[in-house]
């Protein structure tokens, strides 16, 4: 009897354990340079695998709907600022490399929420990188965001439920903040040299 009741609960330690490993801590502290919840930041990482499997169709998308709405802002790219139409950019295999660039830089930071360095420090480098590029407006980079959440909308079909959706906009918001932070600290470093 003794016997039978530890054995329940060594069963029942083992299911609570793997059940801990599938699903968020709901009251674990975060970050507070984070602006998510553990819960929030838990599920963005989660789903985020399945992006990150398709990186490259993921990121022409966004690059195309970026274009579809700024078309402005082709001019920028030196490598493809002739791809008028929708046909040639999503064909265009320079267009395909920029977009696996940025978007390996969006997945590094996604995979790094769980460090606040690495992630603000990673992604300030990349919006600095933004200071040698001609022309080139901080304000830009908010033109992504849209583009960004219609790209994961595609990718995630029907794991795109609202509150997923909510926890993209949060987590888009914060990426391009600190690009922009990283931009603007870049722009003043040079000022002052
Ligand atoms: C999600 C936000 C973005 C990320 C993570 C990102 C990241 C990057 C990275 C990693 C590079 C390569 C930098 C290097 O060579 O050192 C790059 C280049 C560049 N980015 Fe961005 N970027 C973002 C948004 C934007 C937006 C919104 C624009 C345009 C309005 C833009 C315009 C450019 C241009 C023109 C280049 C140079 C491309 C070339 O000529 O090779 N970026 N970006």
């Amino acid at each position: 009897m003794g016997c039978e009741l530890s054995k329940l609960a060594a069963a029942k330690s083992r299911n609570q354990s793997a059940h801990e490993g599938s699903h968020p801590p709901p009251q674990t502290a975060t970050d507070p340079r984070l602006p998510l919840t553990a819960r929030q930041k838990f599920t963005v990482m989660a789903s985020w695998r399945a992006v990150g499997r398709a990186l490259e169709p993921t990121g022409v998308y966004m690059f195309i709907r970026l274009f579809e709405e700024n078309a402005e802002l082709l001019n920028l790219f030196t490598k493809f600022r002739d791809l008028k139409t929708k046909e040639q950019q999503s064909a265009s295999m320079e267009l395909a490399e920029h977009a696996r660039t940025v978007m390996t830089t969006l997945d590094e930071g996604i995979k790094s929420l769980d460090d606040m360095d690495t992630f603000l420090a990673y992604l300030h480098q990349a919006g600095a990188s933004h200071t040698k590029i001609p022309g080139f407006d901080r304000q830009y980079f908010w033109k992504i965001e849209k583009p960004f959440l219609d790209a994961v909308e595609r990718t995630l079909e029907d794991r795109y439920s609202e509150n997923v959706e909510n926890i993209y906009k949060l987590t888009i918001k914060f990426i391009i903040e600190t690009l922009i932070d990283g931009f603007d600290k870049a722009q003043s470093d040079k000022a002052k040299s």
